[in-house]
């Protein structure tokens, strides 16, 4: 009788080398994570390492599977040989806050997009399989009582300096698909939380505020709408279109996660027990869009693609005791992310 051996085959037959680009950012660390946890792909970060990104959120991972490469996507003599010695890259690494896009616009046009020119022109060059992580901000904003939500057919129509830049990316990722047959696909996600997310962002700022003693601070009335998606369900989504999608085409990422901002403070100040009144209400941002909302059938329909977290307060919990657990990471970002506020009014 011949025996029986288990063999592990990977799971990613025709991704197992990818590029992560942005992949120590939030997001992007958080979809490495995913891709050790779920597959058998070695990975290559390339980060610039930024501000916003973060070496010891990669940290945990084995050195085997992953690597950090330091570097710049607007570089193409990094990005050439990179993009060379894999078979697919997932594009992360932005400039992807709104607020610092007003005050300094440069280098979001810089890294989002020659930097995403850059990466195209090695993807042609090498013929490899291209994913571009987007933003749902491209369509611009849509009233509080529209009962309208994006779809992958509404028209571009971004506000701020980020979502212009991302804009103008998107339409480059689409431009090489059509000139140069570059193999790529495109996916415009909602906004996202979970840990390791940089605290100048709206989540995680407030929950350090509550921490430290000090009140959430909302901009304007704190009616605008944001539709959350827990970081885990947007790389699932990711790893689908990357294995299942289609070339050429474009997913909307989106877990029905709509919410005013005033009631996702409320939600903070009653997970720390404070009263739900006890909000600081500063100064709005310029052009600040009013509400987002994601009808992601498509990915759903198509790919078959469903999201893991959908009980906000569960998911939001979570985050929160993973801000209590890491105060060693955060606490050093505090005082400079709160004084570059300050200066804005905000
Ligand atoms: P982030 O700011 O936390 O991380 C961005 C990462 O990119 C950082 O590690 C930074 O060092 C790196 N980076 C910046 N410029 C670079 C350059 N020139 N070369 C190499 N690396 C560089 O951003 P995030 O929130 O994790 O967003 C990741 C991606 O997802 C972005 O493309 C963003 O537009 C998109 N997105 C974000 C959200 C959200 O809610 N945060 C929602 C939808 C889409
Ligand atoms: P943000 O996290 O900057 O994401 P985006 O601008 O990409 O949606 O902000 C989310 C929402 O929260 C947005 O409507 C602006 C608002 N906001 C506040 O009310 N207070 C804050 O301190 C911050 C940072 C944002």
């Amino acid at each position: 009788m011949i025996p029986f051996t288990c063999v592990r085959l990977p799971r990613l037959s025709l991704v197992n080398r990818i590029l992560v680009t942005g992949g120590a950012g939030f997001i992007g660390s958080n979809f490495v994570h995913h891709v050790v946890a779920t597959t058998d792909a070695e990975v290559t970060v390339l980060d610039k390492l930024t501000y916003a990104s973060s070496e010891e959120s990669l940290a945990a991972l084995p050195s085997d599977r992953v690597r950090l490469v330091v570097g710049d996507i607007a570089d193409f003599d990094t990005v050439d040989p990179l993009v060379a010695a894999v078979d697919a890259v997932v594009h992360y690494a932005a400039e992807s806050h709104n607020d610092n896009s007003l005050s300094d616009p440069a280098p979001f046009i810089k890294t989002n997009l020659v930097g995403t020119f850059t990466l195209l022109e090695a993807a042609r060059k090498h013929d490899v399989r291209f994913h571009h992580v987007s933003t749902d901000e491209v369509y611009g904003d849509l009233e509080l009582d529209d009962p309208k939500r994006f779809t992958e057919d509404t028209p571009y129509q971004p506000s701020s300096p980020y979502s212009a830049s991302k804009a103008g990316s998107d339409h480059l990722v689409r431009a090489w698909v059509r000139s140069f047959g570059v193999r790529a696909t495109i996916s415009n996600c909602s906004n996202n939380y979970g840990p390791w997310q940089h605290i100048e962002k709206f989540i995680p700022r407030q929950i350090t505020e509550v921490i430290e003693g000090r009140r959430p601070r909302l901009y304007g009335d704190g009616l605008n709408v944001r539709d959350w998606i827990h970081t885990e369900d947007h790389s699932s989504a990711v790893m689908a279109i990357l294995e299942r999608g289609r070339i050429g085409e474009t997913y909307l990422i989106g877990a029905d996660g709509e919410l005013s901002n005033v009631e996702v403070v409320k939600a903070i100040l009653r997970h720390f027990g404070r009263p739900e009144d006890d909000i600081e209400w500063v100064t709005d941002r310029a052009g600040h869009d009013r509400r987002y909302a994601i009808e992601s059938g498509k990915l759903r329909t198509e790919l078959g693609w469903q999201p893991k977290f959908q009980d906000f307060d569960k998911g939001l919990a979570d985050t929160i005791a993973w801000y209590q657990a890491n105060e060693a990471w955060w606490r050093p970002l505090k005082a400079e992310t709160e004084a570059k506020y300050a200066a804005k009014g905000h």
